[in-house]
């Protein structure tokens, strides 16, 4: 026993010694690693950091060239300036800016003007007011590029802001801080596009007249675009209202695997396809499929399954913008916006009734491949048909409450969340009851 106990005391050192020099081998061959690591930790966080900036600066005011397009070729500025100031029409006035849905930066604006507009001494029907705003660089998406006296608008870009940014109104209607990622369901793009003197090149490349490309731009009305319109030349569906769809928000994408109403692709090759084929920027885009001459007539014709310039504007901007794009999480709703007693009973609704079997928390979309039949959801395949997997992709239903004005599916078929649901009810058989149906539209507003 007494022999045990010494051989005991004996182990110990041998022990201790033991693990001592196991964790000091331990920290010989990790020791080194250990503050790397900390130091390309820090290094990560800086260029996550330095990336996300160098992405909100694209997403923001970054046109990749397109004034080639919206100004030298399409001439949207002359229409902008008016005759008064050397280009064509009246002009645009603010107030008119105001009414396509285009919006204004408040912190763009310097100091006095602010004090000015909220004393109403800011003249909003001089087209010269609009000119000014460009200037400073405060019209949410759209930059003007000014010749050197600083008078004349030489020529106009567009940026991804245009149809993915509001703001909060948080001086007037349409003045206020930009809200990064918010769809912007009052714009009307096929009304600002329309303003473009010269449409020639769009009516070449549909083979139509111009009349024609103005006929299916003024069918858009507010919150749409056609994304589709130079790859099929469809402008209309086959029951006579606009083929173009709800610009969606540009927000809650992380994790999401294809996007698009209908799964084009990833967030990245989406944005390589609209910087280059919609915005008209100067890049390198890649895509076989638009080769298809029989879906894609007009792409194929034109070539864009394969566009190469010199120099490429958007390529290196790729990579910053997909980060930044990621980055940005839906909005919460506001207190009071929904009854969260009533949403927590539509919480089981949700995930008792089918809704999870497709959107799966917290994404709300499923991970893996997101796609659907037209069969399957019980709606027809216009819009699928003109993508390449005829099918439509999950929508995630983040931050619904931000975009609730012009409808719901793609095409905005649904005008209210109740009518979603009611679809549902139908195609699924659900059988909800009036309180089931009410607490799920309470549940969907509070995502
Ligand atoms: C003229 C308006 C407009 C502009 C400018 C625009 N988009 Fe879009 N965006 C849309 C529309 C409309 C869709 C839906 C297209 C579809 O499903 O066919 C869309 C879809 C998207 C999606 C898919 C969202 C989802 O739910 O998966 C992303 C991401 C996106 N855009 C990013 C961008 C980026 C980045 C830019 C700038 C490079 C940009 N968009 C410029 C109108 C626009
Ligand atoms: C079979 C898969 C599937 C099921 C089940 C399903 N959804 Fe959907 N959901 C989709 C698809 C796909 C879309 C996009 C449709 C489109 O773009 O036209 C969508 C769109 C929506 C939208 C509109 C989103 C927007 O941005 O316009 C809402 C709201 C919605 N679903 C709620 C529900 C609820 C509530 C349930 C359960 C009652 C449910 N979904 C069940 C696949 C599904």
């Amino acid at each position: 026993m007494l022999l045990r106990y010494r051989q005991f005391l004996v182990a110990i050192p041998l022990l201790a010694a033991f693990v001592v020099a196991g964790s000091a081998a331990a920290r010989s061959d990790d020791g080194g690693d250990q503050s790397r690591d900390t130091q390309l930790d820090r290094a990560t966080d800086e260029s996550a950091q330095h990336t996300l900036d160098e992405g909100r600066r694209i997403f923001r005011y970054d046109t990749f060239g397109d004034e080639a397009f919206w100004g030298d070729t399409v001439k949207l500025h002359q229409a902008i300036e008016g005759s008064s100031h050397g280009g064509v029409g009246p002009g645009v006035s603010p107030k008119t800016a105001l009414a396509v849905g285009l919006k204004v930066d408040l912190d763009a604006l310097p100091d006095a003007l602010i004090e000015n507009l909220k004393k109403g001494q800011v003249n909003l029907d001089d087209p010269g007011t609009t000119l000014a705003l460009l200037k400073l660089n405060a019209v949410v998406g759209v930059t003007g590029v000014f010749d050197t006296s600083g008078v004349m608008l030489r020529t106009i870009g567009i940026q991804c802001a245009l149809c993915h940014s509001t703001v909060d109104n948080s001086l007037a209607p349409g003045i206020g801080h930009r809200l990064d990622g918010w769809a912007n369901r009052d714009l009307n793009v096929g009304a600002i596009v329309s303003l473009a003197p010269d449409l020639s090149v769009v009516a070449t490349l549909l083979g139509v007249d111009q009349a024609a490309v103005r006929t299916v731009l003024a069918a858009w009305g507010p919150g749409k675009f056609d994304a589709e319109l130079l790859l099929d030349g469809k402008g209309f569906r086959p029951d006579g209202k606009t083929a173009a769809t709800l610009i969606p928000p540009a927000f809650g994408l992380a994790g999401v695997n294809l996007h698009t109403w209908t799964g084009w692709g990833s967030v990245t090759y989406w944005n390589a396809f609209v910087a280059n084929l919609e915005m008209h920027g100067k890049g390198t885009f890649f895509d076989p499929r638009l080769n298809d001459a029989t879906r894609f007539p007009v792409a194929a014709r034109a070539g864009f399954g394969s566009v190469h310039n010199d120099p490429d504007l958007i390529t290196s901007k790729l990579p910053a913008l997909h980060f930044y794009q990621l980055g940005l999480h839906a909005p919460k709703p506001p207190p009071g916006s929904f009854d969260p007693e009533a949403a927590a009973r539509g919480k089981q609704v949700f995930e008792s009734k089918r809704c999870t079997s497709c959107h799966v928390p917290p994404i709300f979309t499923e991970p893996g491949w997101n796609m659907h039949t037209p069969q399957e959801l019980g709606i027809d395949s216009f819009q699928a048909d003109r993508a390449p997997d005829q099918r439509y992709r999950t929508a995630p239903l983040k931050g619904l409450w931000t975009h609730v004005k012009g409808g719901f599916y793609h095409d905005g078929r649904f005008a209210t969340l109740g009518d979603v649901v009611d679809h549902y009810n139908a195609q699924f058989s659900l059988g909800l009851t009036d309180q089931e149906t009410s607490d799920l539209i309470q549940y969907l507003m509070s995502l």
